[in-house]
């Protein structure tokens, strides 16, 4: 049975890769491994909990003992990496724990592969590391068409874009990007790496645009946009990422970038009154009952105007494509997180954190 780590796997994208490979590949063996912080939830995988060929692995990517006996001791052929820290705003008011878990501990877990695989007589024959990173490592596009239908701007991020990170969360990424290729060009390791656009879609934790204020719209509460939310972003249905995820691992070239985004480009405002009218229209309100609820705040220190990524290379090479609209896309997410109102009360009440102390405490 081939093993496979899936890093982050209690987490927003990670739940989705887990569940896809784990429900698509019943010879493969999935390790789920998450240091479970406030951001890692175990009920996000409770379908798939007794699946034969599920383990879930509490452990932080940091320790790097941990992380070399689990490998070997799996005889772990292939490490999907997306835990990390990742949230912009959390970043500027503590970076050092985006240095330490995305930097450091994508290293450590690179040092642990390293050791591990080439202790094997085949070396890195048939192994993979698969590292997740985001288009935020490329730094921000201009609006050059600002007032008229998207796209806002006339470029985009290309795989050979330079990196130029402006929050200590995309210089945290950047810097485990470069660790990662490292590891390819110094040692022969067989790396890839792929850069995503944002990703929306079911159990995302509520501190991220969407989730927040589907349920702050839910409970009447302000939505705070910063600035005058006209910063653009490039929006992707999370199981979109997931199987794009998976023929990468699968079908992609060894020591290549490829940059995954849905063409869908949205600035902020506007996405906000998408959720709105959905939000209102599912909770059977009336048309703009909730638009009163924006409330214009004080703008993100060092705010990126535009990300839009070009995925081209990716539909060339390997044929993959978003499958589905936004709007449907929205309608789907708007949904399950209406009829996930436990899931959600569980997080924001912190009620979630208490089900792992009582799983874990005597492990
Ligand atoms: P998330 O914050 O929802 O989940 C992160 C997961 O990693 C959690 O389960 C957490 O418990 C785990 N984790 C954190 N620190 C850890 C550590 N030290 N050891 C082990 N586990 C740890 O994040 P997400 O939105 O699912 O993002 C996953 C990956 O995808 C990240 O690498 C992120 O940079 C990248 N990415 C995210 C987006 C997006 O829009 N969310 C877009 C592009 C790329
Ligand atoms: P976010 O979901 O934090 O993703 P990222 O910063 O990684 O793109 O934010 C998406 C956009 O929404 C970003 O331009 C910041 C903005 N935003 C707000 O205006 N208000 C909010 O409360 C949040 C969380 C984000």
């Amino acid at each position: 049975m081939k093993s496979i780590v899936i890093t982050g796997g209690a987490g927003f994208i990670g739940n989705h890769v887990v569940r896809l490979f784990v429900n698509k590949y019943p010879d493969y063996h999935i390790i789920c491994l998450d240091a479970l912080t406030y951001a890692g939830n175990l009920a996000n995988l409770s379908d798939v909990e007794d699946k034969p060929n599920y383990e879930f692995v509490k452990m932080d990517i940091c320790d790097f003992e941990g992380v070399h006996h689990l490998l070997k001791d799996r005889q772990v052929e292939g490490i999907i990496h997306l835990a990390a820290e990742s949230h912009v705003d959390r970043s500027i008011r503590d970076p050092f724990a985006f240095a330490q878990t995305n930097v450091m501990g994508t290293l450590s877990l690179l040092q642990a592969a390293k050791l591990y695989w080439e202790s094997l007589p085949e070396r890195y024959e048939g192994k993979r590391f698969y590292h997740i990173s985001t288009d935020e490592v490329y730094g921000a596009l201009e609006l050059t068409r600002p007032d008229g239908e998207a796209p806002y701007g006339d470029d985009f991020f290309l795989e050979t874009t330079k990196y130029n990170p402006h929050s200590p969360y995309s210089a945290s990424k950047a810097s485990s990007d470069h660790f990662v290729r490292a590891f390819h060009d110094t040692y022969g390791m067989p790396t890839i790496v792929t850069n995503c656009s944002n990703n929306y879609g079911p159990y995302q934790f509520p501190e991220k645009l969407i989730p927040l204020f589907i349920n702050n719209i839910r409970h009447r509460k302000p939505l705070p946009v910063y600035g005058k939310g006209e910063n653009v972003r490039d929006w992707l249905y999370v199981e979109d990422h997931a199987r794009a995820i998976d023929l990468i691992y699968h079908k992609g070239k060894t020591a290549e970038t490829y940059n995954i985004g849905g063409f869908n480009e949205w600035k902020n405002i506007d996405i906000i009154k998408v959720v709105i009218a959905t939000v209102d229209r599912l909770l059977g309100r009336p048309e703009g009952a909730d638009l009163d609820l924006i409330t214009y705040v004080t703008d993100r220190a060092g705010h990126d105007l535009r990300y839009a990524i070009d995925s081209t290379k990716l539909k060339t090479e390997l044929g993959w494509e978003p499958s589905l609209q936004f709007e449907e896309g929205i309608e789907k997410t708007v949904r399950w997180y209406l009829e996930h109102e436990e899931w959600m009360d569980n997080i924001t009440s912190g009620e979630y954190e208490k089900y792992y102390d009582s799983m874990y405490k005597n492990r």
